[in-house]
């Protein structure tokens, strides 16, 4: 069977990850412009301060995405360039540019997808204690009714957070992204307190009009270790509810999974009375990025973590040396579905894609994402309700601690001069669409 006639085909990208023009129009820094300048955070020393220069290049970008004949673009709104201090009155320039961007996509027929949240938190609020700090919650949905104030009579349909388990895990636990805090299973209150900004953004964005609203995770199936191992099967049990499941059943279901199989942890310390009627908002959509499963094995002695992450040998692997595996992503719709089945909200696929070193001949991209795709195919077959999916990502960018290193895009950018250049899989994915619309 085709891809049903409705099905959209995008793209994704993130404001810090393309915008560059970091001082400009009374945009304020975030966490991430602080990072980049410390020593040693950043492969390489690379900065967003300039990426791919798509505040500028922007007609040109919406130009390669026409090109392509792309339905929808997710694309992230900078919080610092609405409220350069993390609060009060928006910054009119910083929402021009938005603006602007979203006639050109409406113009060419493209539907916009924004994110209100891709990890650019204002630094102005991680100066007080940033996600640790319940208030940052509601400082949250005051900027989502902003943005909608301004662009909601255009756009149906908003992403409020981009993978808050990414931000848990690896800017307050780990201390791999900005802010670079290694609070370890201190850090989960950025989890609740992302969530809770979620829940209340959505009430927010809705009063301004907003008719389609959904967050972004990120999901990766747990395979224990040893399948036979008790332990192993413990451990990836709980990795499965630090990863995937926190996330999802909260925002479905409106209560958290047993949070006891991280460890010693004590909920109560910062989830209020309420708070998970205000996290369990309807939806309409849950956003779904996959890229790889996550092994995993029992932690050893001492270890703060209640499990641990082993390798994957058995499969090729891209660029940042993921394994590939279609499967476990075809495995992990079937599960979201086995798993909520009166409570699952249609399905975007808004982030998949792959790195492998920078040739625009990428044929190893496209058997990448042709075989995710018919993983997708094959859900939907299924019945799985899988409404579109967008491929991480139009441009090469800035791959956060990885800086310019890893090359995501179906467009190819030589930093040096700006130019882009197509890939052979910018090609591929164009003539895919066209013909999953029966026009070759
Ligand atoms: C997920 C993130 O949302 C995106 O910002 C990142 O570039 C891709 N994964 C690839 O790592």
């Amino acid at each position: 069977m085709p891809f049903p006639a409705r099905f959209r085909w995008g793209v994704a990208t993130a404001a810090y990850q393309i915008e560059g023009a970091a001082a400009e129009d009374g945009r304020g820094d975030s966490v991430w412009d602080v990072f980049c300048r410390e020593p040693g955070r950043v492969r390489d020393g690379h900065t967003g301060d300039v990426a791919c220069d798509h505040y500028h290049r922007w007609p040109e970008d919406v130009a390669l995405m026409a090109g392509l004949g792309v339905d929808a673009y997710r694309f992230s709104i900078a919080w610092p360039r609405v409220q350069p201090d993390g609060r009060g009155a928006a910054e009119p320039r910083g929402l021009d540019f938005y603006d602007r961007l979203v006639d050109a996509l409406l113009e060419r027929g493209i539907t916009p997808f924004p994110t209100l949240f891709h990890w650019d938190l204002p630094q102005a609020l991680e100066d007080r204690g940033g996600w640790m700090n319940r208030e940052v919650a509601h400082r949250f949905a005051e900027y989502a009714a902003l943005v909608a104030g301004r662009l909601a009579d255009r756009v149906e349909h908003w992403i409020t957070l981009n993978e808050p388990v990414v931000v848990t895990a690896f800017g307050y636990a780990l201390g791999i992204h900005a802010p670079g805090r290694t609070l370890l299973l201190d850090a989960m209150p950025t989890a609740h307190h992302q969530l809770l900004g979620h829940g209340l953004a959505v009430t927010a964005l809705r009063e301004q009009g907003a008719r389609q609203v959904g967050l972004t995770n990120h999901y990766s199936p747990a395979w224990a270790a040893d399948e036979t191992s008790e332990a192993d099967r413990r451990a990836a049990a709980a990795f499965d509810v630090f990863m995937n499941r926190l996330y999802t059943e909260s925002v479905l279901r409106g209560r958290y999974p047993d949070l006891s199989v991280l460890g010693d942890l004590d909920p109560a310390s910062f989830v209020r009375d309420g708070d998970l009627a205000v996290i369990g908002a309807p939806v309409d959509f849950l956003g779904v990025n996959y890229y790889n499963p996550t092994r995993v094995k029992a932690p050893g002695p001492g270890d703060p973590l209640p499990f641990e992450i082993a390798p994957i040998e058995e499969y090729p692997t891209t660029g940042m040396g993921w394994p590939i595996v279609p499967d476990a992503f075809l495995g992990l719709l079937r599960t979201l579905r086995e798993t909520y089945p009166d409570a699952l909200p249609p399905i975007y696929v808004t982030e998949n894609g792959c790195t492998f070193g920078d040739s625009i001949h990428d044929e190893e991209r496209i058997d990448f994402l042709a075989r995710h795709i018919d993983a997708v195919h094959r859900a939907v077959d299924e019945g799985v309700d899988v409404r579109g999916y967008f491929v991480w990502s139009l441009l090469d960018n800035f791959e956060w601690a990885e800086g310019y290193h890893a090359r995501f895009g179906l467009v190819h950018v030589d930093y040096d001069t700006q130019r882009r250049t197509p890939k052979d899989s910018y090609a591929w994915y164009r003539d895919h669409i066209a013909r999953s619309r029966g026009q070759v």
